[in-house]
This record gives structure tokens, C-alpha cells and sequence, in this order.
């Protein structure tokens, strides 16, 4: 039986992890390596942020998402299959790492979350 996400270390691990896959991905991976050509060492403390806050109300994250993901529209067009991509690789990392409440909101909240940012940003 895994253990469920409990705190900001359980997060940083879910989020280096995905990010490790995401980095190498066939088809989303250009999106951050090439397109937006990331600089991991300030995206992956925001994305700690933005989950802690998500599962544990720490308020520490104040980002804005959605212009983010406008502005990489407007270099390179995405599309819903992106998206739904997106959700299968968090789900899948989630799923190999943890398992309990938390881990189940974490991918309802990923799931509904993409959903908003999908339809406001391809809108
Ligand atoms: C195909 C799907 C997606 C792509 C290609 C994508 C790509 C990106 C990129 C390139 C950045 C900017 C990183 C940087 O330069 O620092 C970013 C930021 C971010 N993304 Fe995504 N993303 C996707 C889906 C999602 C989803 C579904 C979520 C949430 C559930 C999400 C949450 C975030 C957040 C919170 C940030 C940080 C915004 C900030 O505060 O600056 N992304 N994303």
C-alpha cells in the first residue's frame, strides 16, 4: 500500500517527477523545452507553490496561470489532445507515487483545473 501525499516534500517529489517525464515527452515536451525553453530551477518552486496551496491552503502561491498559458498559445497553437495528454501523465505519476485523499483530490483538482485553463486559453 503507498502513502499518501502529506506534505510539501511528497509534492516536490510528484512534481520533480513529473517534470522529469514531461521533459522527455513525445507529445508535450517541446511545449516546455522548446517553445517555452523553461528555466526548471524557477518553474518546479512555483509549481510546489501552486500544489501546496492547492492540498494545504498555504496561501504562498500568487502566479497567474492563465496568461502563461495564453502566451504559449500564441507562440505554438495548442490543441485539446495537449491537455488531455497533460492529465495522463500527472494522473499516471501520481498514481506510481501515492495513493489516499489527497491523492485522489490532487488529480480531481489537475483534471478540472486543465479543463479551465483549456477552455479559457483555446477559447
Ligand atoms: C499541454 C498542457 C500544458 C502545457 C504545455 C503547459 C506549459 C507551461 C509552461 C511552458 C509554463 C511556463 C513555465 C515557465 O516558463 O516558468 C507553465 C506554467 C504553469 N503551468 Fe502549465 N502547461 C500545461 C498545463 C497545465 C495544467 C493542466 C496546469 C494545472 C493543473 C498547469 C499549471 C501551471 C502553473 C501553475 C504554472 C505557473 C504559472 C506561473 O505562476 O508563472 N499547466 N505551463
Amino acid at each position: 500500500m503507498k502513502a499518501d501525499i502529506k506534505n510539501r516534500k511528497d509534492i516536490e517529489l510528484l512534481v520533480n517527477t513529473f517534470y522529469d517525464k514531461i521533459k522527455t515527452d513525445a507529445v508535450i515536451g517541446f511545449l516546455f523545452t522548446e517553445i517555452a525553453q523553461v528555466n526548471w530551477e524557477t518553474h518546479l518552486p512555483r509549481m510546489y507553490d501552486f500544489w501546496e496551496n492547492i492540498l494545504f491552503y498555504t496561501g504562498n502561491y500568487n502566479g497567474s496561470p492563465m496568461q502563461v498559458h495564453k502566451e504559449l498559445h500564441s507562440k505554438c497553437p495548442m490543441r485539446p489532445e495537449h491537455f488531455e495528454h497533460w492529465v495522463i501523465v500527472f494522473t499516471t505519476t501520481v498514481d506510481k507515487l501515492f495513493e489516499g485523499e489527497k491523492a485522489t483530490e490532487i488529480k480531481e483538482r489537475a483534471l478540472n483545473i486543465a479543463n479551465v485553463i483549456m477552455y479559457k486559453t483555446l477559447a
